[in-house]
């Protein structure tokens, strides 16, 4: 139990994926999990855990944007014993090489600003993947012939974003995509001595304005979470 997760003891398995949508949240846990049960139901952020081949996982809301996110990681991870935390969700393409429905592993993810920005000061922090999970990630889906890129994201403030100066200097930069949790995730996966990654669907192309329809979304979003379950376990 803690200030916004309404689980008890043991109810929140060491391996936890976060999507944005808790009823994304809801349908992988259904989809992929053996005996998935609910385990948080607090403001609608809900979480589950059941089995994935005999590991145990829970899949956990993390609402939009870094400050939703950060509540939720922190406490998964402080109050609730998690210790290797993969993102699964969508992002916006920012390259030509990059197509709708690839699949991003973000090596590192930019940022304006996080939540931690306030504690890191004036230090410009570097948040980067859990090399192990990075690694397995990437071989899981080349096994399973899924199209993907490993490498730079944008973590943004803004969905809306009106800073074309700053987005051309990002695609000049060579980051794949933007989105608008990783840089947090990593952030305090690093400060407090946990794994994290962030494994991504490209649901929209920034520079064509091609953008998935919710059938096409929900069939990427499923290799996705294959990827990711593949990757926590590779290791163990
Ligand atoms: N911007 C920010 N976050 C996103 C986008 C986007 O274009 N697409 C999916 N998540």
């Amino acid at each position: 139990m803690s200030l916004h997760i309404d689980a008890g003891p043991g109810d929140i398995a060491p391996t936890v994926l976060m999507p944005g949508d808790p009823l994304r949240a809801k349908w992988a846990a259904e989809t992929f999990l053996d005996g998935a049960r609910q385990v948080t139901t607090l403001r609608g952020m809900l979480g589950f855990t059941g089995q994935w081949n005999g590991h145990p996982v829970t899949i956990q809301g993390s609402g939009m944007g870094m400050a939703s996110l950060s509540i939720y990681a922190t406490e998964l991870i402080r109050d609730h014993g998690a210790t290797r935390l993969i993102r699964i969700g969508s992002c916006g393409a920012m390259q030509p090489h990059v197509a709708v429905r690839d699949v991003i592993l973000a090596q590192t993810a930019s940022a304006v600003s996080t939540p931690s920005a306030t504690i890191l000061r004036e230090l410009r922090f570097a948040p980067c993947a859990d090399w192990g999970l990075l690694r397995a990630a990437a071989d899981a889906a080349k096994a399973s012939g899924t199209r993907h890129h490993v490498g730079g994201i944008y973590s943004s403030d803004t969905f809306y974003d009106e800073r074309t100066d700053l987005t051309d200097q990002l695609v000049r930069h060579g980051t794949l995509a933007v989105e608008m949790e990783a840089a947090e995730l990593y952030t305090l996966a690093a400060r407090h001595g946990v794994s994290a990654l962030a494994v991504l669907t490209v649901s929209d192309h920034l520079q064509t304005g091609e953008a998935l329809d919710g059938a096409a979304r929900e069939r990427g979003f499923g290799d996705m979470v294959r990827i990711a379950l593949t990757a926590a376990f590779a290791n163990i």
